[in-house]
């Protein structure tokens, strides 16, 4: 059995309540039980985590070598500067999709750069919610087609 790591990152714990004109009215447990629901049916393991902070989303990364063989991942605002997760992810190897609800070429100057793709499998993006979906598709996809 394949394994899923979904990784949110900051202010992501405040969705549902959270500029809901942006990033829609469902909360971080609406997408977790969707996820859950769609590994399930596919036969896939998925565990899911939230943080603020850097650090524990690294240690998050290096510890997933070994367990998880996907990483969904929405970094949030890290995704615009973080060097410290942009290494951890070329360091384990693990395929990671990133994942954002909005769409991030659409926005603020700011926001266009993600110092993550480079190092990502791919990118998706302005989807609502259903990014995080589609990201899980592909990689039923992709094991299916194996
Ligand atoms: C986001 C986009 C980021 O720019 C922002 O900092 C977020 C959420 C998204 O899902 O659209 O916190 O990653």
């Amino acid at each position: 059995m394949a394994d899923v790591l979904v990784l949110h990152g900051p202010n992501l714990n405040l969705l549902g309540t959270r500029e809901p004109e942006i990033y829609g009215s469902a909360t971080l447990s609406d997408i977790n039980a969707m996820l859950k629901k769609r590994a399930e049916e596919a036969g896939l393991g998925l565990d899911c985590l939230q943080s603020n902070h850097e650090g524990v989303l690294v240690d998050a990364i290096q510890q997933a070598r070994g367990k998880y063989d996907y990483i969904i991942f929405n970094a949030a605002a890290f995704t615009h500067y973080s060097i410290a997760i942009r290494d951890a992810i070329a360091a384990v190897e693990i395929p990671v999709i990133e994942v954002h609800i909005s769409n991030i070429h659409k926005r603020e100057e700011f926001r266009h750069n993600s110092v993550l793709a480079p190092v990502a499998m791919g990118q998706i993006c302005g989807l609502g919610v259903a990014s995080y979906l589609a990201a899980l598709e592909a990689i039923i996809f992709n094991l299916n087609s194996k």
